[in-house]
């Protein structure tokens, strides 16, 4: 059997350096750190009653979560996919929380050898939740063994090398398999069809942003103002893990220059301070946008050019600016590549000539 770390989580999590991103790029969707990653734990919902946005997936879960308990049966294979930062870990907890099941944390890149993932499965037991982060990066090894344990629940393993070699089956325990990524594109066919319940996670409304920082604020037990709210939330690209991190700079800045209580004078000073925007963008969305409308004149524009000049990575641009920047109209997909749109030249102050 292949070596492999097991704790109580199985082969680690997170591994850093896992994406080129700069590490303390404010808005990156990433988590930053550990203390990051404790926070994020204590703001997270429990159960899908607590959960705030994505209606859609709620409604739906409920009603396989509640299918699945009324036979006594394993809830079916679960795809989230999405941007970064939209609460695929939160829901994949509170999935495993209302299932009454442990959930077991892993990531694709984390899965090395068919024996990591033999030894994840066997440890199993009933109806508990397997969450794959970064799907879309299991060795084909790795998703070979998948197959029959995501359709059968077996698992066909060698023992021995040569003409002494022999298969044997085991039979794994009913388990779940959730399964997150950021690119569904990447998936094979195999592997994606054997999912019953695929969802993608959209970013979240201005008014969904302002109930969760409002959320945060009463656990982090600090007063905020309505419109401080509001102005963390319209700041935050639709991605409740930036609303939360800016939620904590801004909580530093109201305690010291003011009485603690997040007012939005201190919030908008702080979040300029942070050289945060009035639409949450950056200084790199800025360079993005700048570059599409100055060195290429705004017109369309390949993805790989455009992250060769402005020096990030394709699936940087992909996963991480892009959604944003298309949700508020300011960049468009098109066959001949990326388009900048008008409203981004009024906001870079710059005139747009039909
Ligand atoms: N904190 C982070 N994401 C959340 C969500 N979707 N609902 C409530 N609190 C959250």
């Amino acid at each position: 059997m292949a070596h492999f770390v097991q704790n109580g989580y199985g082969p680690f999590v997170r591994q850093k350096g896992m994406r080129k991103m700069e590490e303390d790029r404010l808005i990156q969707p990433e988590l930053e750190n550990e203390g990051e990653e404790r926070l994020e734990n204590s703001l997270r919902p429990k159960t899908l009653e607590e959960y705030i946005g994505q209606d859609k997936i709620k409604e739906n879960m409920k009603i396989y979560i509640e299918a699945a308990k009324k036979r006594g049966e394993a809830l079916d294979h679960v795809l989230l996919y999405g941007p970064p930062g939209l609460g695929k870990t939160t829901l994949s907890n509170i999935i495993s929380n209302e299932m009454n099941a442990n959930i077991k944390i892993t990531s694709g890149p984390a899965i090395e050898k068919p024996g990591d993932l033999a030894a994840l499965l066997t440890n199993l037991s009933e109806f508990d939740v397997l969450f794959i982060d970064e799907i879309h990066r299991l060795s084909k090894s790795v998703e070979e063994i998948l197959y029959p344990a995501l359709e059968d629940y077996t698992l066909d393993i060698i023992i021995g090398k040569g003409p002494s070699a022999r298969s044997i089956r085991l039979d794994l325990p009913k388990f779940t398999l959730i399964g997150a990524t950021t690119k569904a594109g990447s998936l094979t066919t195999p592997l994606r069809d054997r999912f019953g319940i695929v969802h993608r996670l959209e970013l979240y409304s201005e008014e969904d942003l302002t109930k969760i920082v409002k959320r945060s604020s009463r656990i982090l037990d600090v007063n905020i103002e309505e419109a401080a709210a509001v102005e963390i939330a319209r700041r935050s690209r639709g991605t409740p893990r930036i609303a939360n991190r800016l939620l904590k700079r801004v909580r530093d800045y109201a305690a010291v220059l003011g009485d603690g209580e997040i007012q939005l004078n201190i919030t908008k000073h702080a979040l300029n301070k942070l050289e945060i925007d009035e639409l949450g963008l950056d200084e790199i969305d800025r360079k993005l946008l700048e570059t599409m409308i100055v060195q290429y004149g705004g017109k369309p524009v390949g993805i790989e050019a455009l992250a060769a000049t402005i020096g990030e990575e394709v699936d940087t641009i992909e996963d991480v600016y892009e959604p944003y920047l298309i949700q508020i109209g300011f960049v468009a997909r098109t066959l001949r590549g990326r388009m900048v749109l008008p409203p981004a030249y009024q906001h870079m102050g710059y005139t747009y000539l039909e």
